[in-house]
């Protein structure tokens, strides 16, 4: 007998196709014969529609089929039992309330974020220019691209044009998509130390990789020239981790390089935005007069990760293998971002959000090295400062990192280090200062400084 609930909200029909299957799977052998509708209507006190409709399903579903002058018999199904014979561990959820201090190198202040103005420009987007109805422009929105293009040129010194700039959802995302649309160069060279997520992108799409070592005019230009590599990625304004930039004699001897073997150079330019010392200095791309700069940028250090907004510039030929092979890739981005990132931009709001960013971070990037300088004093020397989201140091006297990391554990403490995050042997703490506030600062180099000569041997 089938237990079937006059009252319950699951329909009769629902509930009579389910005590039919569990019957079917197993009681039934195939070619079994059902028990007509009418015989179940009438035990069940069920109309003959509700019957119907449950045996509908069960054909539909393939348990069943109806063959003439037989009735409903059961049919062969490779029914596999998808119960779940594991279960998921509860991972422990990162309680990140427990932090005290998190010197994450590439976060900024959830206050920094100009939050009124967004809202007000999404409202009115929303309301007046997003078709929900519809899908966007697959390469991104043209009017922001527009945007983008003249920012670029302006600020950056790109050359480019609103076509041919492709959005995406962060830096994975255009590297990927770029991934693709280079599946016939398969060897890279990149920095080493280097940026992770991008060495660990290029080697899930299978790229071949050579490391070349940075020193402190950036990537070793002769170990470039003898790599058989034909695309190169750098972030040759403000090396990661390092924060080194490739001066203007080296630029040209990469492009030159490129020129020669057909090569094409990633310039990732995430953070120039955040120069505190000098001007910002102007791309590779701008210097390239033979399309061999491929340029990507991020919105996620001078205005949001959240809003996960990244672009790559790509030169003409690699444009066409887009357009060709690749143009129903949808750019990721969420189109009532994209409308509301245009508007912001169009209406002078990401200018004035710049220099605010600048001059907020640049007064906290400051007091972090007066703060280290002071707490840490000689214990310690700066290997990298002037721009980004952190300042990056190296102890002067023996450090044991492991007791390092788990006082900093001990005392709910979050920090960061570049060998951990970018491989190769060069070792700094990234003090990242983006995503703690001003205010905070102070106490929380003390906390710092507390672990850090805990973890120091005399
Ligand atoms: C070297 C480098 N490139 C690019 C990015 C931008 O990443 P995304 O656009 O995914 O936020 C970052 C972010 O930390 C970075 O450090």
């Amino acid at each position: 007998m089938y237990h079937l609930k006059q009252k319950s909200k699951i329909p009769l029909h629902i509930q009579l196709f389910e005590a039919l299957k569990q019957d079917i799977l197993e009681n039934y052998q195939v070619d079994d014969k059902l028990p007509s509708i009418r015989k179940i209507a009438t035990t069940y006190n069920l109309s003959k529609n509700t019957v119907e409709n449950a045996y509908s399903q069960l054909v539909a579903e393939g348990y069943i089929d109806s063959i003439a002058k037989s009735g409903y018999v059961v049919i062969e199904n490779n029914y596999i039992n998808f119960s779940r014979n594991y279960t998921y561990e509860n991972t422990p959820s990162n309680k990140e309330d427990d932090i005290h201090f998190d010197f994450f190198p590439a976060r900024l202040e959830k206050k920094s974020f100009p939050l009124k103005i967004w809202k007000r420009i999404f409202n009115k987007e929303v309301n007046d220019t997003v078709d929900m109805g519809g899908y966007s422009n697959r390469q991104g929105e043209l009017n922001l691209r527009e945007q983008i293009a003249k920012y670029l040129n302006e600020s950056r010194a790109v050359k480019c044009s609103a076509s041919q700039i492709v959005m995406g959802n962060g830096f994975i995302s255009s590297m990927s998509l770029l991934c693709m649309i280079l599946k016939k160069h398969k060897h890279l060279a990149m920095e080493d130390p280097g940026y992770h997520v991008a060495r660990r992108t290029f080697e899930n799409h299978n790229f071949k990789i050579d490391k070349i070592p940075v020193d402190s005019n950036g990537i070793n230009i002769s170990k470039v020239q003898t790599s058989k590599a034909k695309l190169l990625y750098i972030t040759a304004s403000h090396q990661y981790p390092t924060g080194v930039a490739i001066p203007i004699s080296n630029r040209i001897k990469l492009l030159e390089w490129a020129d020669k073997n057909s090569a094409y150079i990633i310039e990732d330019d995430y953070d120039s935005e955040l120069s505190y010392i000098n001007r910002p200095i102007p791309s590779l791309q701008g210097l390239d007069k033979n399309e061999r700069v491929i340029y990507t940028g991020t919105f996620s250090k001078a205005l949001s990760p959240a809003l996960r907004v990244s672009y790559l510039v790509l030169p003409k030929v690699l444009l066409d293998i887009y357009k060709k092979e690749f143009f129903y890739y949808d750019s990721g981005v969420c189109l009532m971002i994209q409308k509301t990132l245009k508007e912001f931009m169009k209406q002078g709001h990401w200018d004035r959000h710049l220099r605010k960013i600048r001059t907020l971070n640049k007064k906290k990037h400051n007091l972090m090295k007066k703060l280290l300088e002071d707490k840490l004093k000689t214990s310690m020397k700066i290997v990298s400062h002037g721009g980004g989201l952190s300042i990056q140091i190296q102890p002067t006297k023996p450090l044991d990192f492991d007791k390092l990391k788990i006082k900093a554990k001990e005392n709910k403490i979050k920090i960061y280090f570049a060998k951990e995050r970018c491989g190769g042997s060069y070792q700094a703490v990234m003090m990242g200062f983006g995503g703690i506030e001003e205010k905070n600062l102070e106490k929380a180099v003390i906390a710092f400084s507390k672990i850090w000569f805990e973890a120091m041997s005399d």
